[in-house]
């Protein structure tokens, strides 16, 4: 990564440089905005440290200026130590993150490493949004929160290699939509992608179904068949719901993984397979592990690759993307109110993604406008009361320090010091804090 130091002071230049330097890092630095920007036009520079206070040109302005010409830089202001105001003003501004003086460097590299690893990700996704809007596959996948950003950047790394990949996720998370995408964005791209519903099949057919059979193997066997893993020869087969994989079959399968190469019942000689195995549950294996319902070594040879989907009701930002998504899908223009929409981002879609659908689905039929308000919801929405225990822990933890912080400030007569004090947090950290959640005292009418 190369990183522009901007700085009037030239011991605290020095200082950064050099650390970042012997960091491996490129490193180019600037004693002003204007040599600054000089050097920000000539070299391609991803991360910029300000520092706030400098003559001629203080960072508010650089910063403005670094981000006109590229909004995707990443930008640490560095600010003078407690000056909170400046701190939630630069970010406010869109610096990225800010630091105090001193900086603390140890800090500095963690904050540097975690961009990153967002910008390989960034990178990935990008790529793999030209393929899907470029190419000809035939999948869409919405992916607009954090949270599925980076497992798209995962699906696009995971595919490129010859690797199990284990993928987890509740029901109608997409763990099918995941799999076909590494098949399509793999080598493998051009032969079969052969899917297998472990739930599906009864015991005694397993074998057969995965391996083939010869003719008169068994009752029943009047015909050779081709198992599985040689339709799927050379591409990618889907183990689909792994958990439901019969202990017996579990030994045989690990075989045909280890050796690449089966046996069709009533066979005699091995035959050679070439197949990526693709493995997906909504169960948890590693339990199955602990209970002795799944064999470990054959979870140790699926989870090469894990991805894990996580579920609707965590990743909120996908809901909006996901319903335009489908309207888009089904050729349907309508709008949800305010009330609607409010009530279909409360709820927690036990179902997920397919349930979203089926949700619009149902109401875009049976609604008599275009658009749609609280009646036309399906009851299970319009009746969502929250889930008490669950529900989205990071909203729920934001609730909660929210309420912490308030009941804190009411209890020190909103006496800053006191409050951050009894809160076991620094003064600085409180007042972040409030100015980010828009926490201000109530004026009381006398
Ligand atoms: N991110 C997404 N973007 C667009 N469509 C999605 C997305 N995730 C899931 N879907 C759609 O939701 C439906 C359910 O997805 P999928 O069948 O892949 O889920 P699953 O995890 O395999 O579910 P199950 O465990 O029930 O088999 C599919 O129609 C799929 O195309
Ligand atoms: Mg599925």
């Amino acid at each position: 990564m190369n990183i522009l130091i901007v700085d009037d002071e030239e011991l605290q230049r020095n200082l950064l440089q050099g650390f970042l330097e012997k960091q491996g890092y490129l490193v180019m630095a600037a004693a002003d905005g204007s040599e600054a920007l000089q050097l920000f036009m000539e070299h391609p520079i991803e991360l910029a440290l300000l520092d706030h206070r400098m003559p001629e040109m203080n960072g508010d302005e650089l910063l403005a200026r670094l981000k006109d010409i590229n909004p995707a830089l990443r930008v640490i202001m560095i600010t003078a130590f407690g000056d909170v105001d400046t701190a939630v003003r630069v970010m406010q501004l869109g610096a990225d993150d800010f630091m105090e003086k001193p900086v603390d460097l140890a800090v500095l590299l963690e904050r540097i490493q975690q961009f990153e690893e967002k910008i390989l990700v960034e990178n990935d996704v990008d790529e793999l949004e030209d393929i899907l809007d470029t190419g000809d596959l035939p999948v869409r996948m919405v992916a607009e929160s954090p949270a599925m950003k980076s497992l798209l950047s995962l699906t696009l790394r995971a595919a490129a290699t010859p690797w199990t990949v284990l993928i987890h996720g509740e029901t109608g998370t997409g763990k099918e939509l995941v799999a076909r995408l590494i098949h399509l964005l793999s080598p493998r791209k051009d032969k079969p992608f052969v899917e297998l519903n472990c739930a599906a099949v009864p015991e005694n057919l397993f074998e057969s179904e995965l391996f083939g059979h010869e003719k008169g193997s068994f009752t029943g066997a009047t015909s050779r068949r081709r198992g599985l893993f040689e339709q799927a020869d050379g591409g990618t087969l889907l183990l689909d719901e792994a958990g439901e994989l019969p202990l017996a079959m579990q030994a045989k399968l690990l075989r045909a993984l280890q050796e690449h190469k089966i046996i069709r019942i009533g066979g005699e000689k091995p035959l050679p397979v070439d197949v990526r195995i693709i493995a997906a549950t909504n169960r948890d294996l590693r339990q199955m592990v602990e209970q002795g319902l799944f064999r470990e070594d054959l979870y140790f040879r699926l989870n090469v690759i894990a991805l894990d989907i996580p579920p609707l009701r965590r990743r909120k930002e996908d809901l909006q993307p996901l319903m335009t998504f489908f309207l888009k899908k089904f050729g349907i223009r309508a709008d949800f109110d305010g009330k609607a929409m409010a009530l279909l981002a409360k709820y927690n879609y036990p179902g997920n993604v397919r349930e979203l659908e089926h949700i619009l689905q149902r109401t875009l039929t049976l609604a008599r406008t275009s658009t749609i308000t609280v009646r036309d919801l399906p009851p299970e929405v319009k009746n969502y009361h929250g889930s008490g225990g669950s529900g989205d822990l990071n909203q729920r933890l934001a609730e909660m320090e929210r309420r912490m912080i308030v009941d804190a400030l009411e209890a020190a007569d909103w006496i800053q010091t006191r409050a951050a004090e009894s809160l076991g947090i620094s003064e600085r950290v409180l007042r972040y804090k409030m100015e980010k959640m828009g926490i201000r005292k109530k004026q009381r009418k006398s």
